[in-house]
């Protein structure tokens, strides 16, 4: 597409155009659209518990996302109206209270007011002499003390992802430098005049995310310098598995150099023996790093953090502040124990972001300097904001009442004749399906199949599902600080009224 060569290219001549509105009255126009637009967002999320929990945007609306891009605009009202019809009701749903999805947090409302004031200031928070980077820092410093590794260096980034890999590339820097090479000069090939050197291998449990296999490509060690570990009965990895992988790949000429646990699977929500990963680290002289994309965030209730002893000891840990923390997308935190080797993996030099004594940049851009990105926003604000206004308290306490909701599914589960749990259920995930004693395992997993698309597409609920030991499963990740008790009942019930409704099709549907 290409912009027609008839339109206006530039402003009246001696006017200027802005994105802001051009007069009082168009201020005051806009002003009026922003109230509305308040009140709606507000109205909604004051009443999601009677609107479906998910319906799909139907087929004569689809055909607004096939327009191309306007050459002249509609207005801030009609765009409006668009959003209104044709997107606000059409989510993947997981502002809901009857979400419990993938692991997806819901928001908060005043979360979605500090985004607002984020953005409206607007600040680049590549460093510098201002207070938006004293938020950040004030809040990293919070998170660092409450996750136990108040020395570390941190960074505020999008996702579990991306902070995982962040935490795996100054694993990987650290690694190499320890090895006599460079890792920013040379990269991971082998150049001449450089030691040669051993392929870098590290490692995690089968349960591992799919991040860390991404970390691998991405970091140019290969898919297959990314070790799977098998697990025991409770999902956790085999450590003795684990010892005897090292030697077997140490004889194979290959070269360890970290382990990964995990806080939370998102499989099943188990816990590695982090303790026991940290003690092994130790002894081998590996990095120690943790996955807590979820479950690190368990560490502000103190009734369920003891399950993450040993995630302090960690060189690097990775969690979400969209997940368990309740934050709007995105933010998630990446922490370094050693704070000036996350500096030296990352930090460059260029003229014209060089720090000044005085002035805006005084300071430089120091969080550029900790991690990839140099233009990142004020992610930190809605943080800071809700931890003002709420404490570190309610939190905890949000993330023990799903914890427990969790386990009292799970019992329920476990009790109802038509139902199954298929995995242990130590934290906030459960693994279930409808269950009868006719149908085998191939049966069920259709037929638990065809009952999660029912749950969604009547908008009862979001559970999502996954694969255990070839088994279909409903999957119930609960980090959802709308869900009251009568909530999680009523999934059940829908679980076992659709399931004994694909029963009594005789499977047929
Ligand atoms: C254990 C674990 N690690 C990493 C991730 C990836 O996090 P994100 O989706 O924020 O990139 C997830 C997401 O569910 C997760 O559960």
């Amino acid at each position: 597409m290409t912009v027609p060569s008839d339109v206006t290219h530039e402003a009246p001549r001696g006017a200027t155009e802005s994105f802001d509105p051009a007069s009082p009255e168009e201020w005051a126009r806009l002003r009026e659209l922003g109230q509305r637009m308040l009140d709606d967002m507000l109205e909604v999320q004051s009443s999601l518990r009677d609107r479906p929990a998910w319906q799909e945007l139907p087929a004569e609306k689809r055909s607004l996302f096939d327009e191309p891009a306007p050459i002249e605009g509609i207005g801030a009202d009609a765009a409006y109206t668009r959003f209104l019809t044709h997107i606000l009701p059409y989510g993947n749903g997981n502002w809901h209270p009857r979400f419990f999805g993938w692991v997806q947090g819901q928001g908060t409302p005043l979360g979605m007011l500090s985004e607002m004031l984020a953005a409206g200031m607007n600040p680049h928070l590549g460093g510098f002499n201002q207070a938006p980077a004293m938020v950040e820092r004030q809040v990293l410093r919070w998170l660092g003390s409450l996750m136990g590794i108040p020395e570390a260096g941190g960074l505020l980034v999008t996702g579990g992802t991306s902070a995982n890999i962040h935490a795996l590339g100054v694993a990987r820097f650290a690694a190499v430098r320890a090895r006599g090479g460079s890792v920013r000069e040379y990269g991971v090939q082998q150049w001449p005049g450089q030691p040669a050197a051993k392929p870098l291998v590290f490692y995690g449990s089968v349960e591992t995310h799919g991040w860390a296999r991404k970390a691998a490509e991405w970091l140019g060690l290969g898919n297959q310098a990314f070790r799977r570990v098998p697990v025991n009965s409770a999902y956790q990895m085999d450590l003795t598995a684990l010892r005897n992988q090292l030697n077997a790949d140490r004889a194979l000429g290959l070269d360890p150099f970290c382990v990964m646990g995990t806080a939370g699977t998102v499989n099943t929500g188990a816990t590695d023996d982090l303790c026991a990963i940290a003690t092994l680290c130790r002894e081998e002289s590996l990095w120690f790093h943790v996955d807590g994309a979820f479950g690190a965030m368990a560490a502000l209730a103190p009734t369920v953090r003891a399950q993450l002893a040993g995630m302090e000891l960690a060189d690097s840990l990775a969690f979400d502040l969209h997940k368990w923390g309740a934050m709007p997308f995105e933010c998630a935190c990446v922490l370094v124990r050693d704070a000036e080797l996350n500096r030296e993996t990352f930090a460059t030099t260029a003229t014209y972001l060089a720090a000044t004594n005085r002035g805006v940049s005084a300071g430089g851009a120091y969080f550029s300097d900790r991690g990839i990105d140099l233009t990142r926003g004020f992610k930190a604000l809605k943080v800071w904001m809700q931890l003002q206004a709420d404490g570190v308290a309610k939190f905890g306490r949000i993330i023990t009442q799903n914890v427990r909701q969790a386990q009292q599914f799970a019992q329920a589960v476990s009790a109802h004749p038509s139902l199954e749990l298929l995995a242990p259920a130590p934290l906030n995930i459960v693994c279930f399906r409808y269950r009868a004693d006719a149908l085998d395992d191939t049966s069920l997993n259709a037929l638990n199949e065809e009952l999660l698309a029912r749950v969604q597409e009547r908008g009862i609920a979001v559970p999502s599902s996954t694969k255990l030991d070839g088994r279909f499963a409903l999957r119930l990740a609960h980090v959802n600080h709308r869900a009251t008790d009568e909530d999680l009942a009523r999934v059940l019930s829908a679980v076992v009224a659709i399931g004994d409704e694909l029963l009594a099709n005789g499977g047929r549907w």
